[in-house]
């Protein structure tokens, strides 16, 4: 048991911590960068194959399609986000958002486009709340109030105009003629509209084309989407104000509002995407490129690894593994409850949150033979929901260009409305901003007054598309999986380390700590019985999860064997391939 001045040292510490935070300089935001002259020792030399892992069949051969005839990399992403809207509308789309980590390898440059929804102008802080203050989680989940002004058709037509080498118009085609010709309902999707089946069903366009007749679309019949080939085309036709002026912004801000949402078209006309420069990190002689704010996937993962950085993970034995990256993740997570936010409206202590004397402090908070509880760390303790949402792919043409795409429209089917005439589904991702103070949102992360909704700001994702480069290998990945993300891309990036591939990456047990709840979640196999006891002797609370979670798509190419491999995770239909 921890004793009351145990107790009292750790509370010290972190306070300590936490006014050094506060006071601490900001790293300013570089929106657009050159990236710095590589010192990794990589060479710039070709793969000897293509390769693209995306969460559907129909994405990846689309996608290698334009590999084909002559794409590149960011062509090939093109195509398969849009026709990953086609036939996973579950999970991402043109109502939605996400992050874009790219590499071109012409000249090194690496950058995060930030395609995140942003908040109407006419939203405010307490919009979710009822005259009481009590958070209406279903207003942020359900219905057009949820839904944030999409990033996904601008992010699409900026990749074609900066790094493209195709027209949007043949990019997109594969998208428009499947959306057209329909797809076969797989077991995944109808599982998902099932369990969103109600805020479909309030909406009559979405439900017109989910639940034909209805009644949910019977396994391997074809879903046909006319209205969403129409969009796609006229996005084709006339690039970004295809979506965000004229006849379709119309139609969004005109369904939006008759059913009591707040759009405008001034909203939609204003959007823009950000080019960020993404976070990077060593971690055991591998460089780490991932999201940066606001996303908080890659400063999580990056001050996760930081903490873990001087322990001596290789020679570990599962359970004491486990447990320091549970230890790891709850401080990181901690962080991300109270510092992070949109970086063009909060600052966010990146530099101090990534230095490697913060870590040593965080890291000697960390005992090895007990849990320290969250609660010392601060914050109530709510509990909390899982989503089986959001899409990632990976890709690699043969010049060498990568591209880690995380995409999302939060929960399964967004916010289940579609705005009649258009075919898209509406994003709920008002819901990952901060309602109430350490009130959870629907994956249970809390935050305070950094992830405040304000007109304009980009809500807190933990979205973490990744690269990892060593001398000789490179590996691209990224994950669904809501609050999961940011610990399955570290588990996926500990087994790179190890010296792992891609395919023991992406089926590997996952486990997973938030700071809050504090517990670690686990998937059936993760840990043996004998391995459970020895964690909850050391003062963890394990709770075992109802299904496996997560879907993720990597690649991996070794410079030095010449290969490249990928893999897409069995927990979900996607598909892998190396061409
Ligand atoms: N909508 C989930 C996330 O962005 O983290």
């Amino acid at each position: 048991m921890l004793n009351l001045f145990s107790i009292c040292v750790i509370r010290s510490v972190m306070i300590y911590l936490t006014v050094l935070m506060t006071g601490c300089a900001v790293l300013s935001q570089n929106r657009l960068f050159r990236s710095q002259p590589d010192n990794t020792g990589i060479s710039n030399t070709q793969p000897p194959s293509a390769a693209i892992a995306s969460a559907h069949p129909l994405a990846t051969q689309a996608g290698q399609a334009i590999l084909q005839k002559g794409g590149n990399a960011f062509d090939a992403a093109i195509t398969v986000a849009s026709v990953l809207a086609v036939v996973e509308p579950s999970g991402s789309g043109l109502g939605g958002g996400g992050f874009w980590l790219l590499h071109r390898e012409s000249d090194q440059k690496q950058m995060m486009l930030d395609s995140r929804e942003t908040a109407p102008l006419a939203a405010h802080r307490d919009m979710f709340l009822d005259q009481n203050g009590t958070v209406q989680q279903r207003l942020s989940l359900d219905g057009p109030l949820a839904a944030g002004i999409p990033g996904v058709p601008a992010a699409l037509v900026h990749l074609s105009e900066h790094y493209g080498t195709l027209s949007l118009s043949e990019t997109l085609k594969p998208s428009i003629t499947i959306a057209r010709q329909g797809f076969e309902v797989d077991h995944r999707l109808l599982r998902l509209l099932n369990m969103r089946q109600q805020a479909i069903l309030e909406s009559k366009a979405a439900a017109e084309i989910f639940f034909p007749d209805g009644k949910p679309p019977k396994p391997g019949s074809r879903l046909i989407q006319n209205d969403l080939a129409n969009t796609l085309e006229a996005i084709a036709d006339q690039g970004f104000d295809g979506f965000y002026s004229g006849r379709i912004a119309q139609q969004l801000v005109t369904g939006v509002q008759q059913a009591g949402g707040i759009w405008t078209k001034e909203d939609l006309a204003r959007y823009t995407v950000e080019e960020r420069k993404p976070v990077t990190g060593d971690y055991q002689g591998a460089r780490v490129v991932s999201a940066s704010p606001p996303s908080s996937g890659g400063l999580v993962l990056l001050e996760t690894l930081n903490i873990l950085s001087q322990f001596p993970m290789s020679q570990l034995d599962h359970v004491n593994r486990s447990h320091l990256i549970a230890e790891a993740w709850k401080r990181a997570y901690r962080d991300r409850s109270e510092h992070m936010g949109d970086p063009d409206f909060v600052s966010v202590p990146m530099q101090h949150l990534l230095d490697p004397n913060y870590a040593r402090a965080l890291r000697s908070t960390i005992r090895h033979d007990l849990a320290l509880p969250s609660r010392y760390l601060s914050a109530p303790l709510p509990e909390f929901k899982h989503g089986n949402h959001t899409t990632h792919f990976s890709v690699l043409d043969k010049h060498g260009n990568r591209v880690a795409a995380t995409l999302s429209i939060n929960y399964p089917f967004g916010s289940g409305f579609v705005a009649p005439g258009t075919g898209v589904v509406l994003n709920d991702e008002m819901d990952d901003f901060v309602a109430a103070p350490y009130s959870p949102n629907v994956y249970g992360l809390i935050g305070g007054s950094a992830n405040a909704i304000e007109p304009g700001k980009r809500m807190l994702s933990s979205m973490t598309p990744t690269f990892i480069e060593t001398a000789d290998k490179i590996a691209i990945l990224g994950t669904p999986g809501g609050s999961r993300i940011i610990t399955m891309v570290c588990l996926g990036l500990l087994d790179f380390i190890e010296g792992k591939g891609p395919d023991s990456w992406v089926n590997l047990p996952r486990f997973h700590h938030q700071f809050i709840p504090d517990r670690i979640l686990y998937e059936p196999g993760a840990f043996n019985p004998s391995e459970i006891e020895a964690l909850q002797q050391l003062g963890h609370t394990l709770t075992e999860s109802s299904r496996r979670y997560g879907n993720m798509q990597a690649i991996l190419w070794d410079r030095s064997a010449n290969t490249v491999q990928a893999a897409s995770d069995p927990r979900g239909i996607g598909l892998a391939v190396v061409k």
